[in-house]
């Protein structure tokens, strides 16, 4: 028995793939073309265990992807793999549209053909199970409802859009050539192994570096986080309970202003690695030029999975958060290996010309 995770070198994906084959047998095939976002230290833990077999490819080479499935006969397919960071996509919206919606289209092809040859149990047990987020939805004024399975769909960034064609291509390959998914919508992760390019891992890396702390615009916009143990927590479930061809909105109930998150963070940082002149780290807060079409809120409605299936949460964000923190603190070196080179040209590119 093996599954294949494609992206499991990544933020979510590594902790999806780090704790699966921590707690099974079952073999685990990381197919990730290393890109940016992956930090080659993450998976050191892993060297040498029998259950864990790396790939280095991309998911839009249809001819690895034959031969993956070949090779590996997976049970299911969990799919991360993509490109992340709403930033980059409106700097460079061209790698978002290639990976997240020809790469998942690639991706679906090699398993429907893989899956056609399938008989008995094996073809019944089969899964596909695509990794999506709430930014597919759009925007909420203060007063929404939080985002349900039927919102309908309204993405506004171009990864977000990218994610949206996606989770239409996954939906149509079911209702179509019956290919058995099932699609997750989760709101904001953290916790361990985040490149520090998104909003928690960069305000520690800079808070710690007595670097400003950029705040797009009044950083009143809100965002529902969940610790990425949770949402590993959460895709395990779908995987095994989903009913077929069904979405999962995954979340926290954890919904802060930015503005919130950057002072809780501030505190830790006080608490946990105080600076050597006694000064708070808030002192570094600094706002600059908001992101264009910033979303203003997002807020999901997990009653589906916590009814149909029974997942909750086990972290608070306070409990999250802290871990998180202390996280980066004893994992210096992790950050280290990835803050030069490409990470400073980012950095450049998205802070130098904001106010
Ligand atoms: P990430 O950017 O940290 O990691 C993406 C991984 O995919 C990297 O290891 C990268 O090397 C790999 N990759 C990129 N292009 C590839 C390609 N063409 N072929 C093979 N591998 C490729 O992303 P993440 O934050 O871990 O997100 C994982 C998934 O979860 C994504 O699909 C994302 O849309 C979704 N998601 C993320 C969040 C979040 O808060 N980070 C929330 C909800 C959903
Ligand atoms: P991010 O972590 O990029 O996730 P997303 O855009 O997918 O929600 O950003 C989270 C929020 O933090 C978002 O409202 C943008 C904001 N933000 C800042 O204010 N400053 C920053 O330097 C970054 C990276 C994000």
């Amino acid at each position: 028995m093996a599954i294949l995770v494609t992206g499991g070198t990544g933020f979510i994906g590594s902790n999806f793939v780090l704790t699966w084959a921590k707690n099974t047998d079952e073999q685990v095939i990381n197919l990730d073309k290393l890109t940016y976002a992956a930090n080659p230290l993450t998976m050191v833990p892993l060297e040498g265990k029998p259950n864990y077999t790396f790939v280095h490819g991309d998911i839009c080479d249809a001819a690895l992807l034959q031969k993956v499935f070949a090779a590996h006969h997976p049970r299911a397919v969990v799919h991360f793999a993509a490109e992340s960071h709403v930033d980059r996509s409106i700097t460079g919206p061209e790698a978002f549209l290639r990976t997240n919606i020809t790469g998942t289209y690639e991706l679906l092809q090699a398993a429907r053909t893989f899956y056609d040859g399938l008989k008995g149990d094996e073809r019944e047990a089969f899964r596909f199970l695509h990794v999506s987020t709430d930014e597919v939805y759009g925007t909420l004024a203060p007063a929404d409802p939080a985002f349900h399975e039927n919102t309908p769909y309204a993405p506004n960034s171009p990864y977000a859009a990218s994610k949206a064609a996606s989770d239409h291509i996954v939906r149509a390959w079911h209702h179509t050539f019956g290919l058995p998914v099932l699609t997750t919508n989760c709101s904001n992760n953290y916790g361990p192994n985040q490149f520090p390019e998104k909003l928690i891992p960069l305000m520690i890396h800079n808070g710690l570096s007595g670097r400003p702390l950029p705040v797009y615009g009044d950083g009143l916009q809100v965002r529902d986080w969940l610790f990425v143990e949770d949402h590993c927590s959460a895709i395990r479930t779908v995987l095994e309970k989903g009913r077929l061809g069904e979405t999962y909105n995954i979340g926290g109930c954890n919904q802060r202003t930015n503005m919130d998150v950057v002072k809780a963070l501030c505190s830790l940082l006080d608490e946990l690695a105080p600076d050597t002149n006694g000064e708070s780290h808030s002192r570094l807060i600094t706002h600059v030029t908001d992101r264009p079409g910033h979303d203003r809120r997002y807020a999901i409605d997990a009653t589906k999975i916590e009814t149909e299936l029974e997942w909750k949460p086990a972290e608070t964000f306070e409990t999250g958060l802290r871990k998180t923190v202390q996280w980066y603190l004893d994992h210096q070196d992790w950050v280290h290996t990835i803050t030069s080179g490409e990470y400073k040209r980012w950095i450049e590119q998205n802070y130098e010309n904001r106010a």
